[in-house]
């Protein structure tokens, strides 16, 4: 199949590129390589892409361009069949501090490749949603009825998104699903995140710091999960129209995750606690018995295993990643 990847150079996009042109799919992963982050890791998700390409069937290609690019976006979407839209602002801390920004990419972002998609006539265009839509929890796991009032700017506009997404569908009968990622954690993944500075701060001797109590519990999704069920909706079509939390159904809290993170690096280290950060959620715990109804989703990847394999992997590309992370 055709596939354009919006967001293809970052983490999620890369990935997904990346399993795509693996399986044998011609893929286009549109990116604006936007420098919110260091490139070096980029730059890595390019080029693991290319060399699935390189060792297989499927074709890569890799486009520098924004997703606000109407011309741009008609042009990719010509031959193209399933649109995977990961392009975003991503992260609540940034969106607190810019939060423009945000609305600029992910809801006028995404309602440009809404409308492109609507006028190509795409299969089925798949949106990388958030748990971040749901604030404060009135209950918990959080399933797709729960109230969504976000408590960053960033969690307002994937909202808009998801919801310009169900208006596509239900106006235009444009295919489209959201799904709510909870947490994504893997390989080449985002610094400034809780598993990136654990790591980082441990493997360098230094404590892991812990901002607020640590109390905080979250849902962390390893990304082979996120890639198998978004493979999964390049042919079904049972979830039309919807928003699918995906999650891991388990939850850790950041305690927790310091501590068997440190434990695997350097039990010596003492944990370090710092002041909590504006606008992020206390609780995230998805329900994902919908996704599984409608998906057959089931996610396979344990938060212990996750870490090993975080931490494994870690090891193996410290050398290139950690500079990055920390320049980052
Ligand atoms: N990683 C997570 O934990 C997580 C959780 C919930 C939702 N999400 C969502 O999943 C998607 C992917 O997240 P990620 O972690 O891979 O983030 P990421 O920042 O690594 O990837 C997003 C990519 O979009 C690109 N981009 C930004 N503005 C663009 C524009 N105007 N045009 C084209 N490309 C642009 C960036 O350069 C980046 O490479 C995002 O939509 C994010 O909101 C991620």
């Amino acid at each position: 199949m055709r596939i354009l990847v919006t967001g293809g150079a970052g983490f999620v996009g890369g990935h997904l590129a990346e399993a795509f042109v693996a399986d044998g799919h011609d893929v286009t992963a549109l990116d604006n390589l936007d420098p919110y982050y260091d490139l070096g890791i980029k730059e890595r998700n390019r080029e693991a892409a290319l060399a699935a390409a390189e060792a297989g069937e499927g074709q890569y290609r890799f486009v520098e361009g924004s997703v606000t690019d109407a011309d741009l976006l008609d042009r990719l979407l010509a031959d193209v069949d399933v649109v995977y839209h990961q392009a975003a602002q991503a992260g609540v801390r940034t969106s607190v501090e810019e939060p423009a920004k945000p609305n600029e990419v992910n809801v006028t972002g995404t309602l440009a490749v809404l409308e492109a998609a609507r006028d190509a006539g795409v299969d089925r265009l798949v949106n990388a949603s958030s748990s971040s839509v749901y604030g404060k929890p009135a209950y918990l796991p959080y399933d797709e009825d729960h109230s969504t009032e976000p408590v960053s700017p960033y969690g307002v506009s994937k909202l808009a998104a998801e919801h310009y997404c169900r208006v596509f569908y239900e106006v235009y009968g444009l295919p489209t699903v959201s799904l709510r990622y909870f947490t994504v954690y893997g390989p080449r993944m985002r610094p400034n995140m809780a598993f990136t500075n654990f790591v980082s701060r441990c493997l360098a001797g230094e404590s892991p710091v812990i901002y607020g109590d640590g109390s905080q519990t979250r849902d962390f999704t390893y990304v082979t999960d996120v890639v198998d069920v978004n493979r999964t909706l390049l042919r079904a079509d049972a979830a039309d129209g919807e928003v699918l939390n995906v999650g891991s159904t388990t939850t850790i809290d950041v305690e927790t995750l310091a501590r068997r993170i440190r434990d695997a690096i350097d039990p010596d280290l003492e944990l370090v606690y710092d002041d909590p950060r504006e606008g992020d959620a206390e609780h995230t715990h998805a329900d994902v018995s919908k996704a599984d109804e409608l998906l057959g989703y089931e996610p396979k990847v344990t938060i212990d295993e996750g870490i090993d394999r975080f931490v494994d992997w870690y090891r193996e590309n410290e050398s290139w990643y950690d500079p990055l992370v920390r320049s980052s």
